[in-house]
């Protein structure tokens, strides 16, 4: 780690262990809430990974290096990419889990260190519309909400429904991704019903206050949020016990995952969203990038570490040529949405 990292790592400490002397939130420990499902865990979390693939034409095949072992047999529905703001997220039809699922990319760049740093400063600048005394980060928010995902996303979902019939809705991301995958199956379940509408997310950072927090359980009560051994991204942006209503709040509910002497456990949290006895009780000097990278035994990087938009730009390129010679003539049938700097192209093919 750099100098600048290591100093930002200090104040982390330093302002986490004075929240760590704080008083706790009360807690109401019931726990009639659904059950965490290792074995859809690891599904899940392989639809998280193969959304970093770089190669559109393999993922929208489903034929990348990372489209196969779990998710075998996905109906790829819609490919989103938006160059200019760096995302990524597809839309199918997972037949083996009767579900859709809804996967968005997180963070591609080379900074991923600087973004995490970024973390520590990300303010509550944004009052969740319609919902009292909720706070959520703008940024997290308005790349879901003020972008192509939204629209493109509840696109997507509507007609796989249309198809379907009413099947419910997997929505997943990891890092950054899982931020803006929690505001997008936030939205979904207001518009499909809580029952129809699941959220797995894997080393996501907090997105917004205590307020905000038990608003999203309440509409969103299927969801899961996993963190992994020492990964630092959970633990931000930071939350202070001794006051509660004014800083970031994770909703619940955490599954933490930690590696022993080639043991894996996961323990199921409580229902505050910020159970000190799961990641919070890592040491703040222990905190590391690295467990970030790897959940449930799977790869949560970019494939390719070029800065975003480079890559964005060119495969987006070699895209359109296999996009016009073989792809729609074979076997497919879904909606592909690209957002350029000038242009926006947005069409289905068709078989
Ligand atoms: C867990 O999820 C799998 C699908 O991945 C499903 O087949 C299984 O029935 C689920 N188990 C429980 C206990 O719900
Ligand atoms: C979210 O998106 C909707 C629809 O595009 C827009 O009307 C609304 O202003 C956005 N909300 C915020 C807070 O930016
Ligand atoms: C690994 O987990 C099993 C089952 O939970 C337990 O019985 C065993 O003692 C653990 N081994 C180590 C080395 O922690």
């Amino acid at each position: 780690m750099g100098r600048r990292c290591t100093g930002v790592v200090a104040l982390i400490i330093l302002l986490l262990s004075v929240a760590s002397h704080g008083r706790e939130l009360p807690v109401k420990k019931s726990d009639q809430s659904f059950v965490y499902n290792h074995t859809l865990a690891k599904t899940i979390v392989e639809y998280a990974s193969a959304v970093y693939m770089s190669d559109l034409t393999a993922l929208y095949t489903w034929t990348c290096s990372r489209c196969n072992d779990l998710t075998q047999g996905f109906e790829m529905r819609s490919l989103i990419v938006d160059v200019e703001n760096c995302l990524q997220a597809f839309v199918g039809v997972a037949h083996n889990l009767n579900s859709i699922v809804v996967a968005i990319r997180g963070t591609q760049e080379n900074s991923v260190q600087n973004w995490i740093e970024d973390l520590i400063w990300k303010q509550l600048d944004l009052s969740y519309p319609n919902m009292p005394n909720a706070k959520v980060h703008r940024g997290f928010f308005s790349s879901y909400n003020n972008t192509i995902l939204r629209l493109a996303i509840t696109s997507a979902v509507h007609k796989a429904r249309k198809s379907y019939g009413d099947i419910n809705v997997i929505v997943t991301g990891h890092s950054m991704g899982g931020a803006m995958a929690s505001f997008c199956a936030l939205d979904l379940a207001m518009k499909l019903g809580s029952d129809s509408v699941q959220l797995m997310t894997f080393g996501q950072p907090r997105v917004g206050n205590a307020a905000f927090a038990s608003c999203f359980a309440k509409y969103v009560p299927n969801t899961i949020r996993v963190t992994h051994g020492h990964d630092i991204v959970p633990h931000l942006p930071p939350y202070f016990s001794f006051l509660p209503q004014l800083t970031y709040h994770h909703f619940p509910r955490e599954v933490w995952v930690q590696d022993s002497k080639g043991n894996t456990t996961e323990q199921i949290c409580d229902n505050s969203g910020e159970d000190p006895d799961c990641c919070r009780s890592v040491s703040m000097f222990s905190l590391s990038i690295q467990d970030h990278f790897t959940y449930l035994g799977v790869d949560m990087q970019a494939d390719d570490w070029s800065t975003c938009r480079i890559i964005a730009a060119q495969s987006v390129k070699q895209f359109r040529k296999e996009l016009t010679s073989n792809i729609i003539t074979t076997k497919h049938n879904a909606d592909i949405s690209i957002v350029e700097p000038s242009v926006q192209t947005d069409w289905s093919s068709s078989r």
